[in-house]
């Protein structure tokens, strides 16, 4: 339950979306995922601390990165639920970000080197086309079909 003093310093979820740009449906999604958190005022009604914008605005950030929700969800674990994520909070977040979204851009780029190969092949062999062998053997030989040697 909310306290007097604090009833002022609290956002309907109309508010939050107002604010921050997302759909209160996606806020109670978020809620429903434990990503932010809000408490019930005496006519049991959603009420959000102000700090909830950065939360949203983070999660919105972390979103465009291509991070999973559950992911942000771990992330946001580490922060103090009783204030707004700080810029040092942003600053480990980010760079832990950064290393994910280097290594997506690594294997993204990997595929589409051997997607490359495939263009105008179309085998789909599952001995030989590198997008189809997980071990990628024979596809280490080059893009195009291959057979095995005897
Ligand atoms: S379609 Fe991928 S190598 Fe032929």
């Amino acid at each position: 339950m909310i306290s007097k003093e604090n009833v002022h310093k609290q956002l309907t979820v109309g508010e939050v979306a107002a604010r921050s740009g997302v759909a209160v449906t996606a806020l109670h999604f978020y809620e429903s995922k434990g990503l932010i958190k809000s408490q019930r005022n005496a006519g049991n009604q959603r009420r959000y601390p102000r700090e909830v914008l950065r939360r949203v605005a983070l999660i919105k950030v972390a979103q465009r990165l291509g991070i999973p929700l559950a992911e942000i969800g771990e992330a946001l674990k580490i922060l103090p639920e009783d204030r707004a994520p700080s810029a040092a909070d942003w600053k480990i977040l980010s760079q832990q970000w950064r290393q994910e979204l280097d290594a997506r851009i690594e294997q993204l780029t990997l595929l589409r080197d051997r997607l490359n190969g495939c263009i105008g092949c179309g085998c789909l062999s599952m001995e030989a086309c590198p997008l189809r062998n997980q071990g990628d053997v024979l596809g280490e030989q080059g893009p195009g079909p291959h057979f095995p040697k005897d």
